[in-house]
C-alpha cells in the first residue's frame, strides 16, 4: 500500500474509530496494524509483512482465512439472493444448516434458534429458559447461576451471568442478579496438584452447587457454563469430572443445563463440541465463532424439544417467543456455516487438528521450563501459560508492568499476532495450522520470550 495512503487511513482511524475492548490512548502515537491481506493462518500488513493469527481472530477463523470453498460457497448464495428476513420466510441454507447443527451436536438437542453473534446467542439462551419455566406453570423459576471468571458475552444479559470483575463490575446497577458459583480452577492447587486433589477441588466445587440447588432450586432456571475452558477468564482448563457432576445437578434439581459453546464449538478442544470431553448434552446450547468458520457473523441457540414444546400453542395463549434480531439466519452466513461443516467431513479438519496439537504439545515443554512461566496448559488447538515475576513462589509482575502487552508488542516484531489476557498467554491456533507452523510459532514465541523476559 502507498505509504501516503496508509498515512492518511490510520489518522483517520485515530479521527473516527472506537475499537473494542482497547484504551484507544495507547493509540494516540502508536499506529494500530492495518491489514491489508489475509491467507490461511496468516495476515498481512500494509508493508506486506506476515503476522500468523495465533488467536485465530478473536477464536473464530478455523480453516484459514480466504479458505477457496468457503468464499465460493458465498459467491454461489450471493448469486441467489442475499439477506432476506427469517420471520415468515425460509431459505435452504437456513433449513440445511439447521438439520446439520442437531445431528452433530450432543444428543437431545432438536430446535435451532438463530442470533448473529455469541451474547445474543447466550441472550437467547438465558430469556428461553426464563419463558419455559413461566410457560409451564413454574413461575419462581426466574434465576440463574453462573461460574466465577466466566464470560459470556458483552450485552446486559450475557454481563449479568460473567464472573469477570474486569469487564463486568462496572455495569452492576444495570444488571440482573444472579448466583456466583466458584469455578474449579484447578491452577490453584499449584505444584501441589495431584490427581486426588484434584478431584477433591472439583468435589468441592460442585457440592457449591448442589447447596445452591438444595436450597433455591425452585427459584432457579438455569445455570450456565462454558464446557472445558473458561477462555476470556484467562484460559482455566478444569476437569471433565465437574460438567458431568453439572449436568447430574441439573437433571436432579430440575435445573436447565446451558452451555456456552461459543468459544469452544467446532473442534477447537480436540472434539466438534467441548462438551463430548465429558460425554454429557446440554439442555440448550450456544454456538457462534466457528459456526462459520470465523468467515461471517452468526450464532445459534439450541434446544431440547420439551422446551420448544412450552412455546408451540395457539397464538391466542401468547406463548410465542418474541425474540429476533434483524439478521437472524443470514442466509450467505448459513451457506457458509454449511460449505465449513462440509470442509470438516471431506477434508479431515479434525484428525489434521490432532497431528498439530500433538505438535503443541511436545513445543509446549520448552516454556514449562522457565522460571516465569507456570501452569502450561492445553486443549485440542488451545494452550495457554500464566508469566511471574518468579513463577515457583507465584510472584506476579506488578501490574503496571504490561507485560502481557509488553509480550504482544515484541510478538509483532516476530510476526506473531499473541493478544494476552492480562499475563496469561496463550494459543487459540486455526485448526488448519500443520505442525511445522506450530513450530514456527512456538520457536518464534520463545524468541519473544527471550526479548521481553530475558528467558
Ligand atoms: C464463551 C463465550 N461466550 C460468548 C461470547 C460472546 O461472543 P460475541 O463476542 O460474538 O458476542 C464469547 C466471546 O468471546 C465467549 O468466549
Amino acid at each position: 500500500m502507498d505509504s501516503q495512503y496508509k498515512k492518511e487511513l490510520l489518522a483517520k482511524d485515530r479521527q473516527y474509530v472506537w475499537h473494542p475492548f482497547t484504551q484507544m490512548k495507547d493509540y494516540a502515537e502508536q499506529d494500530h496494524l492495518l491489514i491489508t491481506r489475509a491467507q490461511g493462518i496468516e495476515l498481512f500488513d500494509a508493508e506486506g509483512k506476515a503476522y500468523y493469527d495465533t488467536v485465530s481472530s478473536w477464536w473464530c477463523n478455523v480453516h484459514g482465512h480466504g479458505n477457496p470453498r468457503i468464499k465460493a460457497a458465498i459467491q454461489r448464495q450471493l448469486d441467489q439472493f442475499d439477506h432476506i428476513m427469517f420471520s415468515g420466510l425460509t431459505h435452504q441454507p437456513g433449513i440445511e444448516l439447521a438439520e446439520k447443527l442437531v445431528h452433530i451436536t450432543p444428543e437431545g438437542l432438536s430446535k435451532v434458534f438463530y442470533s448473529d453473534n455469541g451474547s445474543t446467542a447466550v441472550e437467547v439462551a438465558i430469556k428461553m429458559s426464563f419463558q419455559y419455566w413461566q410457560q409451564i406453570g413454574r413461575t419462581s423459576k426466574t434465576g440463574f447461576v453462573f461460574m466465577e471468571n466466566s464470560y459470556h458475552g458483552d450485552t446486559i444479559g450475557a454481563v449479568s451471568v460473567g464472573g469477570v470483575d474486569l469487564y463486568h463490575a462496572m455495569f452492576k446497577p444495570l444488571l440482573f442478579s444472579a448466583h456466583r458459583v466458584p469455578s474449579p480452577d484447578v491452577r490453584v492447587l499449584g505444584s501441589a496438584r495431584t490427581p486426588e486433589r484434584e478431584a477433591a477441588l472439583v468435589a468441592d466445587a460442585l457440592e457449591a452447587v448442589r447447596a445452591l440447588f438444595q436450597e433455591r432450586a425452585d427459584t432457579i432456571a438455569g445455570i450456565i457454563v462454558e464446557p472445558m475452558i473458561q477462555a476470556a477468564g484467562g484460559m482455566v482448563i478444569y476437569p471433565a469430572a465437574y460438567l458431568a457432576g453439572l449436568r447430574e445437578l441439573c437433571a436432579q434439581y430440575d435445573v436447565h443445563l446451558i452451555a456456552d459453546e461459543v468459544a469452544t464449538g467446532f473442534g477447537r478442544t480436540g472434539t466438534m463440541f467441548a462438551c463430548e470431553h465429558a460425554g454429557i448434552s446440554p439442555d440448550i446450547l450456544c454456538v457462534s465463532k466457528g459456526l462459520t468458520a470465523g468467515m461471517m457473523p452468526l450464532a445459534a441457540t439450541l434446544c431440547r424439544e420439551e422446551i420448544y414444546a412450552a412455546f408451540y400453542d395457539d397464538y391466542a395463549t401468547q406463548k410465542t417467543f418474541f425474540h429476533g434480531h434483524s439478521f437472524t439466519g443470514n442466509p450467505v452466513a448459513c451457506a457458509v456455516a454449511l460449505e465449513s461443516l462440509r470442509l470438516f467431513e471431506e477434508e479431515g479438519v479434525l484428525e489434521q487438528s490432532h497431528r498439530a496439537a500433538t505438535e503443541l504439545s511436545s513445543q509446549l515443554r520448552a516454556f514449562a521450563a522457565l522460571p516465569q512461566v507456570a501452569d502450561v496448559r492445553q486443549i485440542g488447538m488451545i494452550a495457554a501459560m500464566d508469566l511471574y515475576k518468579d513463577a515457583a513462589s507465584r510472584t506476579p509482575f506488578g501490574s503496571g508492568t504490561r507485560i502481557g502487552n509488553r509480550i504482544y508488542q515484541a510478538g509483532l516484531e516476530e510476526g506473531l499476532i499473541l493478544r494476552p489476557l492480562g499475563d496469561t498467554i496463550y494459543y487459540w491456533l486455526p485448526l488448519s495450522t500443520t505442525p511445522e507452523q506450530v513450530v514456527e510459532i512456538t520457536e518464534r514465541t520463545l524468541r519473544v520470550f527471550q526479548r521481553v523476559l530475558g528467558s
